[in-house]
């Protein structure tokens, strides 16, 4: 069974989906560890109390390098398979990408490449467009830009706030999260140059 290490930084809801989905049966995998760079992340706290290995690796006054190092022996240790972002917000440094590479996932509330980065719901309000929605993607050396898995379109409401788009793009990101996880522990997908295919 392919082992999952869930990286975090909050809320965790991403994490708690793909989580109950695995508890459900209707992921075929295990989740390794859950690690957060936040003591205080509710996720981190969820995660305890569904009896998983969850532990806190301080990001806080160390170098990049270091704090992934420590992050890389936490995820080798519960021999991890599959590294899932999940709300974790710090950017990898090349080292990171190197140890696990074709084996990192990423959730973005955007539909990549529109809307990168930070603030993403509000970059889409104020941009105007009418659908966005998120992505779930391979990581690589840039800023959200690996290969894509998964997307989902989200129809952008006259009367949206930056949050209630965000609940709605959420709704979406719980459910194809878990349909990336699933093509990847059963072995479904290849890739060909930037295109992620279904293996024939
Ligand atoms: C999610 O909306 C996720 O897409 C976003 O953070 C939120 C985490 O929520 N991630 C990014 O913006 C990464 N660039 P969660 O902690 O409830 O899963």
């Amino acid at each position: 069974m392919k082992k999952l290490g869930i990286l975090l930084s909050g809320r965790g809801s991403n994490f708690e989906a793909i989580a109950r989905n695995v508890q459900a049966g209707k992921i075929p995998a295990e989740i390794g560890v859950v690690i957060s760079n936040k003591e205080e992340a509710a996720g981190l706290a969820t995660a305890r109390q569904m009896g998983l290995k969850a532990i806190c690796i301080p990001s806080k006054g160390k170098e990049r390098e270091a704090f992934e190092r420590e992050l890389v022996a936490a995820l080798r240790e519960r021999e991890v398979d599959l590294v899932c972002l999940a709300g974790f917000m710090r950017v990898l440094t090349p080292y990171f990408i190197r140890e696990f590479r074709g084996r990192i996932l990423n959730i973005h509330p955007a539909l990549l490449p529109s809307f990168p980065g930070v603030e993403v719901q509000k970059q889409a309000l104020d941009y105007g467009v009418k659908w966005t929605g998120c992505t779930v993607h391979f990581v690589d050396e840039g800023v959200d830009t690996g290969p894509i898995v998964c997307q989902a379109a989200v129809p952008v409401l006259d009367d949206d706030t930056p949050e209630a788009l965000a609940a709605r793009i959420l709704k979406e990101e719980h459910r194809i999260y878990t349909e990336a996880v699933c093509l990847i522990v059963e072995d479904k997908i290849r890739i060909e140059g930037r295109r992620v295919l279904l293996k024939k």
